[in-house]
């Protein structure tokens, strides 16, 4: 290996393992998006702030996401004698000082807080942590280093193999490396699965120069975070990738695309790279070996559509975010009409790991076509929002099941949404399709990025489909009439048939506009119509009772539901009565009732006064509050 490479990750290893065997306590904290929203920030200070003021000997470390994000803040504490690590949920800054008492002072355990022991024997009332349910079946590859390496430090990621896959691919040519990719069978992870290694042969075959590779960190669909979780816990194995990408392209230049929306991720991975060029591995002449190679972080402006190659191409390029016409392809002419190479974050993330440990190892995880492991993140109304990653091949209701908690509030799963806005929605039955690219492929959708959304029966599937279809629009970058008035007129048709308005020649229009979007330049009109193709075949008998019965089930659609006072007993209804924000709950004769002119469907007086309220359907005849009911 390039012997300044070797010695980078040597020294590092030596200082690893001796900041371990200093006889100090570790405590690891989660600080990433999903754990600031919940306070991390605020425990990360305390902690600091009380083992300063106590003189404790412990060493407080920032650390990337575990995954379970729904019991954030996590914090591992490794013992002093580095015999014993416990992972902790739920460190509230205002459980900081117990916490510190009872396990670092104490060097007790806080079973209330733990979530598994992760190094050491397991107590009668902490189990491994490997035996969690949510951590049972994971193979924890892409996000081996989340929660024990500083993401802002580059000697933890040499510490740990870090840029070793680049030391190996340096001495390899550029056919070798691509070979290996190629064997290990790695598919695109940013939804299309198409081979990484032939996207980089495509590159590499190009005949003008420059030739660039981005990074598509864009991340926009709703419900997906797997690139933020690695930008924001192991940036450098991005940058290693993208590293190795360029060595087997011929590439001297990259750009990581970044969206606006992720400041962490982005201040993270624009840190990395500045380490990176102060330790030689960026720039020119990386660690002497004569090959030149710079790496820019660039902050999108917020445009969904720019997450698709050429939308992204054209917006480094500061054109206007539209995806261009192809052919050509980005691999003929990509940035400034040079041969471009576009990958996801997860793709290049896999890259070292490939080139380290070989294409055997890191394909024979998974007995599937697709090989190696994949990232998820499941939302919605699961009980469990959080990341994992696991083989390819479980069914969606085992991951459901185990990783997700099952659903909230012990409710039935009514259906779920991978892959993004511009996939469809299925329903209970398809729960028994696997985590594979096929099943989804042959329903004219795709199973994307890793984000799954999972609702219950509280979600109305009409209102579902106002959402990503408004969403569509908005986000349409309006070159193709067929994208931006396709999905306008879908709304408008959608939006009446809320408003009680449905007629039943809706569905062929629904039908013409599937059939006419198709027509669009990108993915994005194409495939914006499928959730109400999906869903008019999953959801038919639904989407009828909006059309012709003019009912929702859901009691969610505002034209088809009007709220009632129930129970003029209620003890909550002075605070109905209170929130509303158009004044149309009031009291006539010390009756409450509801001005249905004035009410606006907001939902709010049902929240505050959930026994007192009720939704009825817009079309039964309401007895007028205090009004004797006629037989
Ligand atoms: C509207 C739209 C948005 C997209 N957004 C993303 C995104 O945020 N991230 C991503 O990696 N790919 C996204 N894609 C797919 C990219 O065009 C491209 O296929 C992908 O970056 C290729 O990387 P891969 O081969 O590693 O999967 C999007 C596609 C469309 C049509």
């Amino acid at each position: 290996m390039n012997a300044r490479l070797e010695s980078m990750i040597a020294s590092a290893k030596d200082a690893w393992t001796a900041a371990q065997n200093n006889g100090r306590v570790k405590i690891n904290v989660t600080v990433d998006t999903s754990s600031i929203a919940q306070g991390a920030d605020a425990t990360l200070g305390a902690l600091r702030e009380a083992v300063r003021a106590n003189n404790l000997a412990a060493d407080v470390q920032v650390t990337g996401s575990w995954g379970f994000c729904w019991m954030e803040p996590c914090v591992a504490v490794r013992s002093a004698a580095g015999t014993r690590t416990v992972l902790y949920a739920n460190v509230t800054e205002d459980r900081v000082p117990e916490f510190l008492q009872r396990v670092v002072v104490d060097g007790g355990d806080m079973p209330e807080l733990a979530l598994g022991v992760v190094e050491g024997n397991p107590t009668a009332e902490i189990p491994l942590l490997a035996d969690h349910q949510f951590m049972k079946g994971q193979v924890r590859r892409l996000m081996a280093n989340l929660g024990t390496t500083d993401p802002g430090n580059v000697d933890h990621y040499f510490a740990h193999d870090g840029y070793a896959g680049f030391g190996m691919a340096l001495e390899m040519d550029a056919e070798a490396i691509i070979k290996e990719m190629l064997d290990s069978g790695l598919g695109g992870r940013g939804g299309g699965g198409f081979p990484t290694g032939r996207k980089w042969d495509f590159l590499r075959n190009a005949t003008a120069d420059p030739r660039y590779i981005i990074c598509n960190a864009d991340e926009g669909d709703p419900g997906a975070w797997v690139n933020r979780i690695l930008m924001e816990g192991d940036p450098h194995l991005i940058i290693e990738g993208m590293l190795i990408a360029a060595l087997a392209a011929h590439s001297t230049e990259g750009y990581i695309y970044l969206r606006y929306e992720y400041p962490l991720a982005i201040e993270r991975m624009q840190h990395a790279v500045d380490q990176a060029y102060e330790r030689g591995l960026l720039g020119k002449d990386i660690l002497g070996t004569g090959k030149d190679f710079d790496l820019f972080v660039f902050k999108g402006a917020g445009s969904y559509v720019c997450g698709e190659e050429t939308g992204l191409i054209n917006s480094i390029d500061s054109y206007r975010g539209m995806p261009r016409i192809k052919p050509p392809f980005p691999a003929q002419a990509g940035l400034w009409n040079k041969p471009t190479n576009v990958n996801n974050v997860e793709s290049y993330a896999n890259a070292p790991l490939i080139i380290r440990n070989g294409a055997q190892w890191w394909s024979s995880v998974s007995d599937q076509k697709e090989k190696g492991t994949k990232m998820f993140t499941f939302s919605g109304q699961v009980n469990w929002p959080g990341c994992i990653e696991i083989p390819f091949g479980p069914k969606v209701r085992d991951v459901l099941d185990q990783y997700a908690g099952g659903m909230r509030d012990g409710r039935k799963c009514k259906g779920f949404q991978p892959g993004g806005p511009l996939s469809g929605m299925l329903n209970a039955a398809d729960l028994d399709l696997t985590l594979t690219l096929d099943p989804y492929r042959e329903k004219g959708m795709f199973l994307g990025s890793g984000g799954i959304v999972f609702f219950d029966e509280t979600a109305c599937i009409v209102d579902m489909c106002n959402f990503f279809l408004a969403f569509c629009e908005d986000e349409s970058c309006g070159r193709c009439t067929t994208c931006h008035g396709g999905t306008q007129r879908a709304v408008e048709v959608i939006r009446r048939i809320q408003n009680g308005g449905g007629r039943e020649t809706d569905v062929n229009i629904f039908e013409q506009l599937v059939t006419t979007l198709v027509w669009s330049n990108c993915l994005h009109g194409q495939f914006a119509p499928t959730a109400i193709k999906t869903s008019l075949k999953a959801f038919r008998d639904e989407w009828m009772e909006h059309i012709v019965d003019k009912r929702c089930r859901a009691g969610v659609c505002p034209g088809l539901i009007r709220y009632v006072v129930r129970s003029q007993g209620d003890p909550d209804l002075p605070k109905a009565e209170d929130i509303c924000p158009t004044r149309a709950i009031y009291q006539d004769d010390g009756q409450y009732a509801v001005d249905d002119a004035l009410c606006i469907r907001c939902g709010a007086c049902k929240e505050v006064a959930p026994n007192g309220m009720e939704v009825v359907d817009a079309i039964v005849q309401v007895v007028p509050a205090g009004a004797a009911a006629a037989g």
